[in-house]
């Protein structure tokens, strides 16, 4: 058989015919859409040879950044607003359901699970006391009792507790009672920069961005029988509310945060939870 040889007309057809041979549908489905789409971008970038190879270096520098504390990809994914259009296709379309956003690098798993009504911050914590309370239903309208509500947030200095060498601070779990209320104290929440001291702060300074995320509270609510939300409540009035860094911000999730007599805020947000999806005979293990 002759040695074929190919053009950069040609090329892209053959790096096709060779993913296409994957025997895993989905694999070959995905492997084929990037090669096609990975093509199309140097076709029309047409980038020179040091030009690839800074790109190269970019994303080695990007996974260099990466350890169990910093998660550079994840961040270039959500700068790029690749997370929330992964969120759009998974969590889309709810009804009255209550929006979903970004899970953010800060999600830590099994924070304490505190009374409800207690404080997710220790005496001491940098900003503005405030409370925060409302309920939790289902898209029936019924109270949720023993949804799992885990929060977390910055402090008033901008810095999450696993940015800072004090331990775990400014998160917790709460668990529903029948009434399907929920009641917690924290610190009003600020706008701080998401972490730009790496190749995506590089990389938004390059491109004249901020890196500025809006004021905002994270929750994650899972309960029986209902699709586990991960969202967020951003505080009215926030200069950054409609440039977020990670393009995060919905408008259902911007809140009132109110001050109280006690020199406080308060603020108050009632979430509705998806009902899960029922699995067909066919998925049932
Ligand atoms: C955050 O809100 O914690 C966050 C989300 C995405 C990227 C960086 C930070
Ligand atoms: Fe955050």
């Amino acid at each position: 058989m002759p040695i074929r040889s190919f053009s950069e007309k040609t090329l892209t057809g053959e790096v096709l015919r060779r993913v296409r041979r994957a025997p895993d549908p989905r694999l070959r489905q995905v492997m084929a859409s990037f090669v096609r789409h990975l093509h199309g971008f140097v076709r029309e970038v047409r980038p020179s040879q040091e030009e690839w190879m800074r790109g190269i270096r970019f994303l080695t520098e990007t996974g260099q950044w990466c350890d169990d504390r910093r998660q550079e990809f994840i961040l270039l994914s959500d700068t790029l607003g690749a997370s929330m259009l992964v969120d759009f296709i998974n969590y889309g379309g709810g009804g009255t359901a209550t929006e979903s956003t970004v899970l953010g690098p800060f999600y830590v798993e099994g924070a304490p699970e505190l009374p409800m009504g207690a404080s997710i911050v220790k005496p001491g914590t940098p900003g503005a006391p405030c409370e925060v309370s409302g309920t939790i239903r289902d898209a029936r309208g019924r109270f949720v009792a023993g949804a799992l509500i885990d929060v977390w947030q910055a402090q008033g200095d901008g810095l999450y507790d696993v940015q800072k060498p004090d331990g775990a601070n400014a998160r917790a779990c709460f668990r529903t009672g029948a009434d399907g209320r929920y009641r917690f104290r924290c610190v009003k929440p600020v706008s701080y920069p998401v972490p730009h001291d790496g190749p995506v702060g590089r990389m938004l300074h390059a491109t004249g961005r901020h890196p500025m995320r809006p004021g905002h509270l994270h929750f994650r609510i899972a309960a029986p029988g209902c699709e586990t939300l991960v969202t967020h409540l951003f505080v009215k009035g926030d200069r950054y509310l409609d440039s977020d860094a990670v393009f995060g911000v919905k408008r259902s999730l911007i809140v009132e945060f109110r001050r109280n007599r006690a020199g406080g805020y308060a603020a108050r947000y009632d979430f509705v939870l998806k009902l899960a999806k029922r699995r067909t005979p066919r998925q049932k293990r």
